[in-house]
């Protein structure tokens, strides 16, 4: 299907509060061109789920170039494990050139993120994004409680185009906690970063990542130097 015949009000009412793999079935049955954003984290549970739903699954990473080794390698993994197309997005080396020359490699830490991920990551997946009538992320509600906690299970993504008038986003995760994904993965033997058995709940990129305290939220290990309501990098804005 493309998505001028998805009447998205119609699965907005049908998926809210299912579970993740009735809301992957709708959006791997209704569309064609359409894949999952995988971070390399514990997102691996969609790409898990979706196997077991269809076979020709498409998947890509933004790889901002500033991602741990251990994500690499788990990103690898993961192409080894499953039966999917895995695509590995780049940003502009032009563009990345030009931010480094001028202000260097950390310029993030005093400017703020949004510059470097505007590059990194926004970039790339604007373009891939133009080639797909829907996509998969792995967000979920109670990732971040200043900025995820009203994701619906599917949205009309207003921040990019896709290939026709309205880019359909679904967020399968939505109604999960970060128990239940944890519950999956020890259920299902799923693959995962060996970054969560070192203190790294939420996982990016390596300078703006950092292990959380007990205490602490998963969200406060992310561009820790920023306030709570910022810590969202471009990629799933709402407008
Ligand atoms: S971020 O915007 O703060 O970086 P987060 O790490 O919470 O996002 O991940 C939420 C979802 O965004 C992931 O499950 C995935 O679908 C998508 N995503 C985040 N980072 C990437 C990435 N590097 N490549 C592909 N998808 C990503
Ligand atoms: Fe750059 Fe940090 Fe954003 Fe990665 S998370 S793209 S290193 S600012």
């Amino acid at each position: 299907m493309s998505q001028i015949e998805f009447d998205l009000e119609h699965w907005q009412t049908l998926l809210a509060g299912k579970k993740p793999r009735a809301i992957l079935k709708a959006a791997l049955t209704e569309f064609d061109h359409i894949a999952i954003a995988f971070s390399g984290a514990e997102d691996v549970v969609l790409i898990d789920m979706a196997c077991k739903i269809r076979e020709d699954i498409r998947i890509f990473t933004l790889d901002t170039g500033r991602l741990h080794p251990e994500t690499y390698q788990f990103i690898e993994k993961v192409r080894e494990h499953y039966p999917v197309q895995l695509d590995i997005l780049y940003p502009d080396a032009a563009a990345i050139g030009k931010l480094v020359s001028q202000k260097g490699l950390f310029s993030f830490y005093r400017d703020g993120h949004h510059e470097c991920c505007a590059i990194r990551k926004v970039e790339p997946l604007r373009q891939k994004l133009a080639t797909l009538d829907a996509w998969i992320t792995g967000q979920r509600r109670d990732q971040n409680p200043d900025t995820r906690q009203s994701i619906p299970e599917v949205e009309a993504d207003i921040a990019f185009q896709g290939r026709g008038d309205t880019l359909i986003k679904f967020n399968p995760l939505a109604n999960w906690t970060s128990a239940q994904v944890w519950d999956y993965i020890e259920a299902y033997d799923v693959p995962y970063n060996p970054l969560h058995q070192h203190g790294f709940r939420s996982i990016g990129c390596e300078p703006c990542t950092r292990p959380t305290l007990p205490h602490q939220h998963e969200r406060e290990g992310r561009w820790w130097w920023e306030t709570a309501n910022q810590k969202e990098c471009g990629i799933h804005r709402k407008s």
